[in-house]
């Protein structure tokens, strides 16, 4: 009997031992685990002006390049006042996306909550973040996409087409601007294209989106300045809005339920006034300020691809047969399926033009990753941007190659690597009516016009893409 208390004994210290010293092993081992390498830059500022110096959208850009050759596609750096971890691994930056909320949580700097608002859906986090994401994804949902939003892109596509004018050169990014802005307007909150009121607001989103971008100085005269009261203009106009939607639902003015998010929201969702007007905010931003740069990305790439117009014209053609033989004159859900070589081109304009070119995070616990310690406390920034330039991955990346895209020649690492939209329980909410945007209106581009730079110009990334000049094009009927 003693001898068997004295085994279990023996063994219990044993175990216990054991446990001790596997932790300690465990732990010395971590701390062998090493920071990736990089390097802090100045004090305060770090490396921030150097990551955010522009460059060619279609490239990396030097900062980028620089840092690649010298550390690998992790490194650390200090940028926007904050020790942080750079990423252009596609493998890290998959985990990054799909452990939001666990290992690593959305954290935009704080200028951006400033103006955007501290409701918007960039900002938020958790549950709070998952019911606005609720609301957004049954506003853009594939059957409402089907029956009433790819009517609603067909109309505003037109509307835009037939106002230009041949010969004489105007801003593609103008125009493309006014066409997202327009579609997104009516289906929040039913303002009419073209109307005072809505150019008004269209015209103060020009100067909320500089101050989104600008450094978060705070005084008389600064983007960010002139933002924030841009901000508080836009909020004005959607609050008016809203008050007289209040009133028409108690008084049942309307026979009809306006069909928009604003009146969804009203009636089914129990936001605040304040949540209801940062949700509209914001989601205008989104949705408008990235779609219109993607169209006129493929405006410009198209331009110089003189194959790819020509192949979208045939397949195009082919729909609009179609659709005449049918002596319908719209746009069927069936014809959208039939764009296939359009998906390609929309695909290849996203992977070298990269409107969204990286995200912000920041890590909850500390992280192993390929051998180096992603520390608790970080932030870690995802970039698609250097993935979808990646030469291992794309071949002749730099290269407008919509074909890359097509069923019989795609490669997995093409489309896994593929991130435009971000990904995880972050994924991009507008994403399906992004893709319906640019096909509906490319549609009705190379079959109405053919077209022509009427000045050079390129895509800069300051990160966010612009034209300098506003993408300048002259059009041309299409005989
Ligand atoms: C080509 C056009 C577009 C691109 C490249 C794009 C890209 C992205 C990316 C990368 C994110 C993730 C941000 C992050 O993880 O921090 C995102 C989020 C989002 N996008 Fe888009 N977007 C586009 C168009 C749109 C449109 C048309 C809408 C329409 C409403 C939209 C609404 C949103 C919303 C609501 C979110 C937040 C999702 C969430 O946090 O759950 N986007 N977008
Ligand atoms: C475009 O990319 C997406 C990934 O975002 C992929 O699922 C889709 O198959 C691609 N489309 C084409 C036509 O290759």
């Amino acid at each position: 009997m003693s001898m068997l208390n004295f085994s279990v004994e023996f063994l219990l210290i044993l175990l216990t031992l054991a446990l001790f010293l596997s932790i300690k092993l465990i732990k010395w081992k971590r701390k062998q685990l090493k920071l990736p390498p990089g390097r802090q830059g100045w004090p305060f500022v770090g490396e921030t002006f150097g990551y955010l110096k522009p460059h060619p959208a279609t490239s990396v850009g030097h900062f980028m390049e620089k840092h690649l050759s010298r550390y690998g596609k992790i490194y650390r750096s200090n940028l926007f006042g904050e020790p942080t971890i750079v990423s252009a691994d596609a493998g890290l930056n998959r985990f990054i996306l799909q452990n939001e909320g666990k290992l690593f949580e959305c954290s935009y700097p704080s200028s951006i909550g400033g103006i955007l608002g501290k409701w918007s859906m960039l900002v938020l986090v958790g549950d709070m973040h998952r019911e606005m994401r609720i609301i957004s994804l049954n506003f853009m949902s594939s059957v409402r996409l089907r029956s009433h939003l790819l009517p609603e892109v067909e109309r505003h596509s037109l509307l835009v087409l037939r106002s230009w004018i041949h010969g004489s050169p105007f801003s593609a990014l103008e125009e493309a601007k006014r066409f997202t802005f327009n579609l997104m307007a009516k289906n929040i909150m039913s303002m009419e294209p073209y109307e005072a009121k809505t150019e008004k607001l269209r015209l103060e989103y020009i100067t909320f989106m500089k101050g989104v971008i600008s450094a978060p100085l705070n005084f008389p005269g600064t983007p960010y300045w002139k933002a924030l009261k841009s901000r508080s203009n836009i909020l004005d106009v959607i609050e008016q809005k809203m008050q007289e939607r209040m009133q028409e639902m108690r008084e049942q003015e309307r026979d009809e339920e306006v069909d928009d998010l604003l009146s969804w929201v009203l009636k089914h969702s129990k936001l605040s006034k304040e949540q209801i007007l940062d949700l509209l905010l914001s989601l205008l931003f989104a949705s408008h300020e990235t779609s219109s740069v993607a169209l006129a990305l493929a405006i410009f790439f198209l331009e110089s691809c003189p194959k790819a117009v020509k192949k979208l014209q045939e397949e195009h053609k082919e729909i609009e047969r179609k659709k005449l033989q049918r002596a319908e004159t719209s746009l069927n859900w069936e014809d959208y399926k039939e764009m296939e070589f359009t998906q390609c081109v929309i695909n290849e304009t996203l992977r070298l033009g990269n409107v969204v070119r990286f995200v912000h995070r920041k890590v909850l616990q500390d992280v192993e990753y390929k051998g180096y310690k992603i520390p608790c406390g970080w932030k870690i920034l995802p970039v698609f941007a250097t993935v979808h330039l990646d030469p291992s991955l794309y071949d002749d990346p730099h290269q407008f190659n919509p074909w890359r895209w097509q069923k019989n020649g795609v490669t997995s690492a093409t489309t896994n690597n593929f991130m435009p939209y971000g990904g995880g329980p972050r994924l991009c909410a507008g994403s399906e009516l992004a893709k319906l945007e640019l096909a509906v209106f490319l549609h009705h581009l190379v079959l109405s016009y053919r077209w022509e730079l009427a000045e050079p110009d390129q895509p800069l990334a300051f990160p966010f893409v612009e034209f300098p000049r506003g993408l300048p094009i002259k059009v041309y009927p299409n005989i």
